[in-house]
C-alpha cells in the first residue's frame, strides 16, 4: 500500500519552493487567501486562528494591512526566485476572523498590494467575509470601488435563541439590511448559515434558511455545526449545560435545506453550497477543491503550489515579527507526493457538483462505483459518462462514500 502520508519539510526562512512546484502552472489558477485574524469577541462555537483585543500581545490591528502587504511582496520573490511562471490572480479572497473588523481602507490597501505586485486576471472575483454588525453602507460602497465583487456575510440563523447559543452578537434584522447594501454598492452576496445547533427545531431551520432567501442572495453555504475540541461550546456540551447536536435532526435539515434551496431556483455545486447560477458559484472555493495554486497570507493561512503545502506562524505577534524581518512567516511544509496527490483529488472533487473522474479511481475504489451506485448514493448516469456525482443521499454520506472510494489505499 503506498504511503498516504505527507513527506514532511523543513520551512525555509527564504520561503523558497523545490523544484517541480511549477510544473504544469500554466494549467492551473493562481488566487491568493489574506486571512485577517480578529474578532471582536470569540463565538464559543468557533476555533478559527482569530483573536480578540486582550489576547494580542503586542500586535496591533492598525499595522496589519502593511504586514499583509509585505507577505504579498514576499510571494511574489519567492515565486519568481523559485522558477514558477508568472500569474495574475484569478481570486482574492479576505477571511477570517472578521475582516471588516479592519477599517475599509486597510481591506483596499492589501487589494492594491495584490493588485500592484500580481495584477488581477480579467474578471477576478474579489470577495470579503463579514459580520453583519461590522459594516454599513458606506464600507460596502468603498469595497465595491475599489474592486471587490462579492461579500459573505456570516449571517448563521436568523432565530434569536439559536443566535444567542451560537454566541452571535448581530440582531437578526440587520441581515436583510447589510444585503441590500451590498446589492446597491454592486457586490455579489452570499450567506453563511449554521444547522443543527443544540436547541434549534426544524421549524427553527426553516425559518432561517426562509429569511435568507427572502434577503435575495446569490450564494448560500449552509454548514453543519461542528463541536470542535477545545471550544467553549465543546465544554459547555461537557458539563451537560448544552445538548449534543444530533445527528439525525442534522441529516433531516440538510434534506430541507437542499430541498428549500432547489425550489428557490439554487443548485448545489459543493456538499455544503448552492449558488443561484453556475455564475455564482465561489471561483475561489472551486480552485481549493479542484487543486490549483493559491498563496495564503497571514497569521496560519495555508498556502499551496504544485504539491507544496505549507502553513503560517498562528499568532499574529510572531507573524509581524517574521515578515517586518524579511523572513518566511511559514512554520512547516509538506511536499505531497503522487499518491497523495491522488487521494486527496479523491477527497475534494468528489464532493463537488462537476465530480470525480471514474478515470482517477483504480483498483477496489473504481470497482466500489457500482455498489455506491446501488446504494443510491452515485449516480448512475453521471458514471455512465465518466463523473463519480454524488446523489443527495451520497452527499449526506460523503465521508462514508469517500471512505468506499479509497478502500484500497
Ligand atoms: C470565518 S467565519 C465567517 C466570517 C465571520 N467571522 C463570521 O463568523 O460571520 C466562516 C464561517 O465558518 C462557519 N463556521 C465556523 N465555525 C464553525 C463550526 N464550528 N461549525 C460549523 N460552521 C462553522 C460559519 O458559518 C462562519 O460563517
Ligand atoms: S465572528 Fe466568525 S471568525 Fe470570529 S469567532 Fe465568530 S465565527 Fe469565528
Amino acid at each position: 500500500m503506498p504511503s498516504t502520508l505527507p513527506i514532511a519539510d523543513p520551512a525555509p526562512d527564504d520561503g523558497l519552493l523545490p523544484t517541480g512546484a511549477g510544473d504544469g502552472a500554466g494549467d492551473r489558477d493562481f488566487g491568493v487567501y489574506l486571512h485577517v485574524p480578529f474578532c471582536r469577541v470569540r463565538c464559543g462555537y468557533c476555533d478559527f486562528n482569530t483573536y480578540t483585543a486582550t489576547e494580542l500581545r503586542g500586535a496591533r490591528q492598525a499595522d496589519y494591512a502593511e504586514q499583509a502587504a509585505l507577505e504579498v511582496r514576499f510571494a511574489h520573490d519567492v515565486l519568481t526566485a523559485s522558477g514558477i511562471a508568472e500569474r495574475s490572480a484569478s481570486t482574492v479572497f479576505f477571511g477570517g476572523g472578521t475582516p471588516t473588523l479592519l477599517p475599509s481602507a486597510d481591506l483596499v490597501a492589501m487589494l492594491d498590494a495584490v493588485h500592484d505586485v500580481f495584477g488581477l486576471a480579467d474578471g477576478a472575483e474579489v470577495t470579503t467575509e463579514a459580520n453583519p454588525d461590522s459594516v454599513d453602507a458606506r464600507y460596502l460602497a468603498d469595497l465595491a470601488a475599489a474592486g471587490f465583487t462579492r461579500v459573505s456575510f456570516g449571517m448563521q440563523s436568523a432565530v434569536p435563541h439559536v443566535l444567542r447559543t451560537l454566541e452571535r452578537t448581530h440582531d437578526p434584522a440587520r441581515v436583510p439590511q447589510v444585503v441590500q447594501w451590498a446589492k446597491d454598492a454592486g457586490l455579489q452576496v452570499s450567506l453563511d448559515l449554521i444547522y443543527g445547533t443544540p436547541g434549534e427545531s426544524l421549524a427553527d431551520w426553516r425559518a432561517s434558511v426562509d429569511a435568507a432567501l427572502e434577503c435575495g442572495p446569490d450564494h448560500l453555504s449552509a454548514y453543519a455545526l461542528i463541536v470542535e475540541d477545545g471550544t467553549k461550546l465543546a465544554r459547555q456540551i461537557r458539563r451537560g449545560e448544552v445538548a449534543e447536536p444530533d445527528d439525525d435532526l442534522q441529516a433531516d435539515m440538510y434534506e430541507l435545506v437542499d430541498d428549500l434551496l432547489t425550489a428557490a431556483g439554487f443548485q448545489w455545486y459543493e456538499v455544503s453550497n448552492w449558488a443561484s447560477d453556475e455564475q455564482h458559484r465561489s471561483r475561489h472555493n472551486l480552485a481549493y477543491w479542484l487543486g490549483h495554486d493559491w498563496w495564503g497570507v497571514g497569521p496560519g493561512a495555508h498556502s499551496h503550489v504544485g504539491g507544496v503545502r505549507w502553513w503560517n506562524v498562528k499568532h499574529p505577534a510572531a507573524y509581524a515579527q517574521r515578515v517586518v524581518a524579511g523572513l518566511s512567516p511559514a512554520a512547516g511544509r509538506e511536499t505531497l507526493d503522487v499518491a497523495t496527490r491522488s487521494l486527496e483529488d479523491v477527497l475534494l472533487k468528489v464532493r463537488i457538483r462537476d465530480g470525480l473522474p471514474v478515470s482517477a479511481l483504480h483498483g477496489e475504489g473504481r470497482a466500489a462505483v457500482a455498489g455506491l451506485i446501488a446504494d443510491g448514493l452515485v449516480d448512475a448516469k453521471a458514471a455512465l459518462h465518466g463523473s463519480v456525482v454524488l446523489t443527495r443521499a451520497g452527499r449526506l454520506l460523503a465521508d462514508a462514500v469517500v471512505r468506499r472510494l479509497l478502500a484500497d489505499r
